[in-house]
């Protein structure tokens, strides 16, 4: 199946960035590894930190070009009305996933724009989430 993992602002900084709190790893090495272990799934992997890229991304898998998107929309999360637009618009299910567990963080990440247009939401586990997120699309929960 193919998958389309999204990635949203700062997310390119992984490694870098608050490893207390998103860890050490970069998204490239823990890819490669996702790659591997579902070597029967087509992996694309895409990341922007511009809204309206993430919503060109979202249009262009999101009618057939992928069967499931995993979407850490970072800070977008919390603001983009225009990102559960396109959620909603398009027919692909959508899985949104949080390295950290937004709801242990600041009130302000408490609430998302996008959960309730997305088919479910896994967020805590670390780089896991992306992976419990694939397991949920590719076993047929979506
Ligand atoms: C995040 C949580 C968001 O609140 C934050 O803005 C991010 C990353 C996460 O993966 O834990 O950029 O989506």
């Amino acid at each position: 199946m193919d998958i389309l993992i999204l990635n949203g602002p700062n997310l390119n900084l992984l490694g870098v960035r608050e490893p207390g709190i998103y860890g050490n790893r970069d998204f490239e090495g823990f890819l490669d590894e996702l790659r591997k272990r579902y070597s029967q799934h087509k992996l694309h992997y895409f990341q922007s930190n511009h809204e309206g890229d993430i919503i060109d991304r979202l249009q262009e898998y999101g009618f057939g070009m992928a069967s499931g998107i995993v979407l850490n929309a970072g800070a977008y999360t919390h603001t983009s009305l225009a990102i559960a637009d396109c959620i909603s618009a398009i027919s692909t299910p959508v899985v949104e996933v949080h390295i950290s567990n937004v709801h242990s963080r600041e009130a302000v990440r408490h609430h998302s724009m996008i959960s309730g247009v997305c088919r479910g939401v896994i967020a805590g586990f670390g780089l896991d989430s992306y992976r419990l997120a694939i397991e949920a699309l590719a076993c047929g929960a979506c």
